[in-house]
């Protein structure tokens, strides 16, 4: 039976020019092409240049999203959700900045916080919003900026992330049309809050009227024991949406899951039970992109035309928090060029 859904309408991506390689980094600090690549399967990321902020990346991903989404695609959006975990300050949020300057006017625009599970977050609160007849259509933004957050001298963290920004364009229709996105199941354990983070600027800090350490700026990270969470939170939350969908491992076409180490990918296959050609795998070329890595690895498969109208989709995240997120979508039926 039919219901009211969000579908996708427009696809948008963006990374600063600027290519980092493997073996660029094995001259500034004590690591190898080797390593990282059996590690992590990350072969380059791209950094923003010195001035360019998260804004920026999600201003140019958001236009290509919003030009994607054709005649209507600026016309009608009437609310922007920006994930990310590098906002360009504090406060405000990144997201009125972001539609100010792609000419959205004064629409409902917020961040949304939740690590590199940032966009399923924000494609659930937009697609809720849609739902609930809040708005016609809404431009749903993941974007980082990690280069300024990144220790050089931590081999660990620094090989890892990479800037960027993905968007996707939703309009509210119906859950029997090719785009509609099904069903989402999110989830967080604050328990495990220490694991990884940026802990300079907030609040705590503030609170102890002590300023931060120039370390507690840069993120951190406890690799091993986020390997270990990753991959069972993203399992069960796939698993989870996959009974709401109604939906099958076997019919699922294409696993999107969250670029951090194709490892962790190789893993969730496996627990999944799904081969792995089914993986979309796009951090070879951009590394860890947080809240920007599903949309960035949707437009790079799409630009391969390795989706077809209908295609079974299934998303799932997990990052700082913990948190996690999956989500069930079809194809749309036209190209998201
Ligand atoms: N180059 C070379 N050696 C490195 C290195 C690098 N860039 N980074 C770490 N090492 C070394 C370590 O110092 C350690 O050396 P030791 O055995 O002499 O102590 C060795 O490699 C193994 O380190 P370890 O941390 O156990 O590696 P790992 O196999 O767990 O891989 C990560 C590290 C970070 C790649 C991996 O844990 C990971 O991907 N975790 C998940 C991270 C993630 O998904 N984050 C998303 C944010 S929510």
């Amino acid at each position: 039976m039919s219901a009211p859904a969000a579908v996708l309408a427009g696809l948008g991506a963006h990374v600063p020019p600027r290519t980092v390689t493997n073996d660029e980094l094995s001259r500034r600090m004590d690591t190898s092409d080797e390593w990282i690549v059996q590690r992590t399967g990350i072969r380059q990321r791209h950094w923003a240049d010195f001035g360019v902020a998260t804004s920026d990346l999600a201003v140019e991903a958001g236009r290509q999203a919003l030009k994607s989404a054709g005649a209507g695609g600026f016309g009608d959006i009437g609310l922007l959700v920006v994930a990310t975990a590098t906002p360009d300050q504090q406060c405000p949020s990144t997201a009125p900045d972001v539609a100010a300057r792609l000419g959205l006017g004064t629409i409902a625009a917020l961040d949304v916080g939740a690590g590199c599970s940032g966009f399923v977050y924000a494609l659930a609160t937009a697609s809720a919003a849609l739902v609930a007849g809040h708005a016609e259509r809404a431009l749903v933004i993941g974007a980082e900026t990690f280069r300024p957050f990144l220790d050089l001298t931590d081999r660990s963290t620094a090989v890892i992330f990479g800037d960027g920004a993905g968007a996707v364009v939703l309009r509210r229709g119906t859950t029997d049309e090719a785009g509609a996105v099904l069903t989402v199941d999110l989830g967080s354990d604050g328990t495990l809050k220490d694991l990884v983070g940026i802990p300079g600027n907030g609040s705590r800090h503030r609170s102890t009227g002590r300023p931060a350490h120039p370390d507690e700026q840069y993120l951190y990270m406890n690799g091993k024991e986020v390997f270990v969470h990753a991959v069972r939170r993203m399992a069960q939350s796939s698993s989870a949406v996959l009974d709401q969908a109604g939906w099958s491992v076997d019919e699922v076409d294409h696993v999107v899951g969250h670029q951090a180490n194709l490892r962790i990918l190789h893993a969730l296959a496996r627990q999944l039970g799904v081969d792995r050609e089914r993986l979309v795998c796009h951090l070879d070329q951009v590394g860890n992109t947080s809240a920007a890595s599903i949309p960035l690895a949707l437009a790079d498969a799409a630009s391969r035309g390795r989706f077809r109208s209908r295609d079974r989709l299934l998303l799932t995240a997990f990052g700082a928090g913990l948190t996690w997120g999956s989500a069930a979508l079809t194809w749309p039926g036209t190209t998201l060029a």
